[in-house]
């Protein structure tokens, strides 16, 4: 018998086939991340622990099937805002994830801000995203630029270290990791008595390690990234310096690096807030798992990535997949702790990770843990009103 479907029914199934929640329809989840240039290997560990996590859950989060829509964002922060609308107002996605450089993810957080989409930044530090720009629907599973920073300065203060340089690149992750080290460093009693910098991502590093050698430093300082830290540390070790003047760093320097660094790396130390020997049964069975999925050893970034997908599963979980449900969303992941490969850490007020920042040493191919450089650092959320 044929069934009798009233007119203005019909027209309104056609008008609204996906509105209000969602919450039966796929995730879409828009990864922003660098796929070409000195942060391409980066965006390929943080997209690669993300899908580790997803598929662990049978491929969905909160209920949902997640589908993928991604950008290459180049780690230019001139194209950001460009990118992250195309994701948000023409690919309509339901979360952004990204990025992995401090200037695209400002872009990000702004975009996010201005249009309450939910964003979980898997790694760049900018101190801004979870201080003056903190809002309730943005999170991050990585780390501030202030933390590695902070935790190190303590550690060479405490060396007895007196006189350091200071090498980055000229832009908010670098500026941010050096204010931090300076803080404390100089808190402990060193000072900072040069501070050398080159813009991103350049990797000319000569000129300015010829004005190490003349400052005859106790120490350097530095923070570099993926295919600029590879270059520096070779570089730092051509020059002669590696013998000379102990060079610490944030732990990029040898993260995801150790490979290409070779023995130029050895006994490099570094504070971050993952280690390669941690020896937990909650990172053995991630690394494991990651190992085998992906052919490779897992670096903070696959981490970063993966905590990423945990911690919108939490909140999806808690809006039984709604994304527009943010103060529920919100109000789980502020109060869960996240189960991390790094260890269990917990969110800020501010929404940025209160974690143990490790210190490491390179010993063959892997930055071996050394012991907790600072327990459970807060970044101090300057200019966060939320
Ligand atoms: C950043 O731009 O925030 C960043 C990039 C690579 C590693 C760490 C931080």
């Amino acid at each position: 018998m044929p069934t009798f479907r009233p007119l203005f029914l019909m027209a309104l199934a056609l008008a609204a086939p996906v509105a209000f929640g969602q919450t039966s329809s796929k995730l879409k989840v828009g990864l922003m991340l660098p796929y070409t240039g000195t942060y391409a290997a980066l965006g390929t560990a943080i997209e690669n622990g993300f899908r580790l996590y997803v598929a662990e859950q049978g491929g969905k989060l909160g209920g949902r099937e997640v589908e993928y829509v991604k950008v290459d964002d180049e780690s230019d922060p001139s194209k950001a805002t460009d990118n992250v609308n195309k994701l948000v107002k023409r690919d309509n996605v339901d979360v952004l994830v990204g990025s992995v450089h401090s200037g695209v993810a400002m872009a990000m957080a702004k975009v996010a801000k201005d249009t309450g989409t939910l964003l979980i930044v898997p790694n760049a530090g900018a101190d801004a995203v979870t201080g003056a720009m903190c809002a309730p629907n943005i999170f991050r599973s990585s780390f501030s630029n202030w933390q590695p920073g902070y935790a190190m300065g303590e550690v060479v203060a405490k060396k007895g270290h007196k006189k350091v340089v200071t090498i980055t690149w000229k832009y908010a992750a670098g500026d941010e990791s050096v204010k931090s080290f300076k803080e404390a460093f100089e808190k402990g009693g060193g000072k900072v008595v040069k501070e050398l910098n080159l813009p991103f991502p350049n990797v000319e590093f000569q000129a300015l390690l010829t004005e190490i050698a003349a400052a005859k430093p106790d120490a350097v300082y530095t923070f570099f990234a993926g295919g600029g830290a590879v270059k520096f540390v070779k570089d730092y070790a051509a020059a002669g310096l590696k013998k000379s003047i102990p060079l610490y760093g944030a732990g990029f320097i040898t993260d995801g690096t150790l490979e290409a660094q070779g023995a130029d790396a050895a006994d490099l130390m570094t504070t971050l807030h993952y280690a390669d020997s941690l020896g937990t049964p909650r990172d053995n069975s991630f690394r494991l798992s990651y190992a085998k999925t992906y052919k490779l050893q897992p670096d903070v970034y696959a981490v970063q990535g993966y905590d990423a997908a945990q911690i919108l599963g939490i909140g999806l979980v808690a809006t039984k997949g709604d994304t527009l449900k943010k103060a529920e969303f919100a109000a789980a992941v502020e109060k869960a702790k996240i189960d991390s490969p790094r260890g269990a850490f917990t969110l800020s007020k501010a929404h940025n990770p209160v974690q143990d920042i490790y210190l490491r040493q390179v010993v063959g191919k892997e930055n071996k843990l050394i012991g907790i450089a600072s327990k459970a650092l807060t970044d101090p959320a300057r200019g966060c009103k939320s």
